[in-house]
């Protein structure tokens, strides 16, 4: 593990586990400077009882516009995704392993690009995704694409090869504190579909949607 940024959310963090609480309680995170340029924090959201809880990876334009996690055009594909795979989507908790959106601005006045977080990003911002697996205590964890990924198995994480395994969380201190021990899964993130060639897309959509069918099998009720 590189070492720790010298900032990081945990300050920021109160000891509630209330999801309310700590949603306000992250509109005024600086535990990194994504914060300077975003429009807002976008907090986790969904069903505090949910057997499952999607991570990916920052908010993108429209999520940072709205304060909400995928409404945009990866938040619409994951709909999809989830009515096929039969999963309620009134019934999951979806958040982001970044809670700030990063971008660069190419000229004054053109649309924002998306630019993935970096390592110090993400580890500064894990304490609320931790904070949010502590709250929801899902059955079933699903990190979708590699920032998410590595955000809770490790840097050295490798998302392909671990498609459609039934995984744990790490041993690390703290995770272990926490006490919560999800199934997971891993799978791509929803925007690698709608980047890839058109002629792949429906291939890919579908690959996503059965790794959400097998994370949905993880469940206990589904044991
Ligand atoms: N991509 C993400 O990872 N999260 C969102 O909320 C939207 C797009
Ligand atoms: Fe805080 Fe995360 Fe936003 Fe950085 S990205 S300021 S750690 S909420």
């Amino acid at each position: 593990m590189p070492a720790r940024p010298k900032h990081t959310a945990a300050e920021f963090v109160p000891d509630t586990r209330d999801l309310d609480d700590l949603a306000d309680a992250a509109t005024g995170c600086k535990g990194c400077d994504l914060y300077l340029d975003a429009t807002q924090t976008v907090f986790g959201g969904g069903s505090a009882d949910a057997e499952m809880m999607l991570v990916g990876e920052q908010p993108g334009d429209q999520e940072d516009k709205a304060g909400a996690p995928f409404v945009g055009p990866a938040g619409k594909l994951l709909d999809k995704a989830l009515v096929q795979a039969g999963i309620d989507r009134g019934r999951v908790y979806v958040t982001n392993a970044v809670k700030h959106f990063k971008f660069t601005l190419p000229e004054r006045g053109k649309r924002r690009i998306h630019k993935t977080p970096g390592r110090t990003e993400v580890v500064s911002c894990r304490p609320w995704l931790l904070a949010e697996l502590d709250a929801v205590r899902p059955e079933v964890l699903v990190l979708m694409g590699a920032t998410a990924a590595q955000s809770m198995m490790g840097s050295a994480f490798r998302l392909t090869a671990h498609r459609g395994e039934a995984l744990r969380l790490p041993e690390i201190d703290e995770i272990t504190d926490l006490d919560v021990d999800p199934a997971v899964a891993v799978t791509v993130h929803p925007s690698s579909v709608l980047r890839g060639r058109p002629e792949d897309r429906e291939e890919a959509f579908g690959a996503l949607v059965s790794d959400l069918r097998f994370a949905a099998g993880l469940r206990s009720a589904a044991r």
